[in-house]
């Protein structure tokens, strides 16, 4: 965590994007439509409401998909909170400093707009995303 970080989202690992969608529908929110991610091999799709934080889906294409080994030792589970930098390269460095271990390079997301994105994991803190972002996104 740095001062500079902005708060994007909360990544819940899931089995089924329209079970669980329908259910924050209900509250109240609003659902975009699924997007394929290749990298992460996961359809995923956004949760938002106003006054509330973003919450994004990600739910396994098949098999292969790394967030099924999250669903198996959890089950469905709130996994990752997403932060805005300006640079991700910068930002690594320092948290490289404080422990934090690269879980995935920098790679274009096409979730989010084509921004860079990566992982990092701190045993204190668990997994975290990176957004290499303009404030707006
Ligand atoms: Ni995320």
């Amino acid at each position: 965590m740095l001062e500079s970080f902005m708060f994007h989202h909360i990544g819940i690992a899931v089995k089924s994007i329209d079970d669980t969608a329908a259910i924050y529908v209900a509250g109240g929110y609003t659902c975009s439509e699924a997007i394929f991610d290749p990298i992460q091999n996961v359809n995923i799709c956004w949760l938002t409401k106003e006054g509330m934080p973003t919450v994004e889906l990600l739910a396994p294409q098949d098999e292969h998909s790394p967030v099924n080994r999250i669903l198996e030792k959890n089950g469905v589970i709130p996994y990752h909170t997403c932060y805005i930098v300006d640079n991700v390269e910068d930002a690594v460095k320092e948290l490289r400093k404080m422990k934090y271990v690269m879980v995935s390079k920098p790679e274009e997301a096409v979730a989010i707009n084509n921004c860079r994105v990566c992982f990092l994991f701190n045993k204190n803190i668990g997994l975290i995303e990176l957004v290499e972002a303009p404030a707006n996104i």
